[in-house]
């Protein structure tokens, strides 16, 4: 039995990107914005505590949650075809969570020997060092530099050089607003040499039942992981939600063609948020908005890739979810 380090395996590199505080003074601004006005909301991005990533692979696991099983599929479909029209050297990945699909991207990589840097970049840190680690054993030779960051925030910093494929898989991009939306891909493609490659996961349009079952699983794992959010606001705020007055309500906004999900306090309480220097008074039946899912159609993918600088060259899908490789122009 061998007892040493495994030979070849380089140790992964984790750069923090969020300042010490970020934390604190970034969830203190959101709580203020998001929470302290009407319509109350949270950014998503503090769904993903430890605990909360933790709910969120079981969410992937759930039969109902058919995005996790969808791309995956297409992405073993296509991985051969991936690594030859991205030529990458570099694999950076978007909220990249455990990566526990793109190992089937990365495989690939490895079968044709092409990769030589995979840098995954999350806010979740426990998670991200945690999968860090996993990959460097699992593809001995690959640099993996992990970067502790926000991707609306830090695209300009990750490393420089090489040929890039960017994959931003999960349907992320939905939870993001439409000017958003904007925002982030024109950042992206600002960050990218022409040719670099991404590639993005989106979920498509279909029946609001089989969404909403998506999202409303009996078991009840979905509105913990959505509760989660009030959890870290009153661990860090030192606030007083009372997370037992909320239910979980999850819908279909046709107009916006985007699952809306909300927690909605069913009795009136006075929140204190310490921490913020903010109470809030919710009514009986006042809602809360703790992330959007947007579902897309592929002709608005495709024009909303070419106004951010992204030419689409492959559409792979089934009836649920999309997979697109997109090229940054000229
Ligand atoms: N890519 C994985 C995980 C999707 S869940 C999959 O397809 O299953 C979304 C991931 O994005 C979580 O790991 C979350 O921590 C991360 N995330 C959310 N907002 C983020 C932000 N603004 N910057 C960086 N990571 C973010
Ligand atoms: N990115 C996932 C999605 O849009 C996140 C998610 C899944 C989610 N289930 C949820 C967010 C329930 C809030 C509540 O599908």
């Amino acid at each position: 039995m061998s007892t040493g380090p495994d030979v070849n395996v380089v140790e992964p590199t984790v750069s923090v990107l969020l300042d010490p505080g970020w934390a604190a003074d970034s969830l203190i601004s959101d709580v203020r914005r998001g929470l302290g006005s009407q319509p109350r909301t949270l950014p998503p991005k503090w769904l993903y505590d430890d605990r909360g990533s933790d709910l969120f692979d079981q969410i992937t696991r759930l039969t109902e949650y058919y995005p996790t099983e969808a791309e995956r599929a297409l992405l073993a479909a296509h991985a051969d075809e991936i690594v030859q029209l991205s030529g990458a050297d570099t694999v950076v990945e978007l909220g990249s969570g455990t990566s526990d699909k793109t190992r089937t991207l990365l495989d690939a990589f490895s079968s044709h020997d092409q990769l030589e840097r995979f840098v995954p970049v999350d806010v979740s840190e426990g998670t991200l060092r945690t999968a860090a680690h996993e990959l460097s054993r699992r593809y001995p030779g690959l640099k993996v530099e992990a970067v502790v960051g926000d991707f609306t925030l830090h695209l300009s910093n990750l490393p420089a050089g090489g040929r890039k494929l960017v994959a931003f898989l999960g349907g992320t991009l939905g939870n993001l607003y439409v000017e958003e939306r904007a925002a982030f891909l024109g950042a992206l493609a600002d960050s990218l040499a022409p040719g670099d490659c991404l590639l993005l996961g989106t979920d498509l349009v279909k029946s609001s039942d089989r969404l909403i079952a998506a999202y409303n699983d009996p078991s009840g794992v979905t509105a913990a992981f959505a509760t989660n959010c009030l959890s870290v606001v009153n661990r860090e705020l030192g606030a007083d939600f009372d997370l037992d007055a909320f239910s979980f309500v999850p819908f279909w906004d046709p107009h916006m063609e985007r699952m809306d999900l909300r927690l909605r306090s069913e009795t009136p309480q006075t929140v204190a948020v310490p921490g913020a220097d903010l109470t809030i008074e919710l009514a009986a039946g006042e809602e809360i908005r703790v992330e959007i899912s947007t579902k897309f159609r592929p002709d608005q993918l495709r024009s909303e890739l070419a106004a951010a600088g992204f030419a689409l060259e492959q559409l792979w899908s089934d009836a649920d979810f999309a997979l697109t490789l997109s090229r940054r122009t000229p």
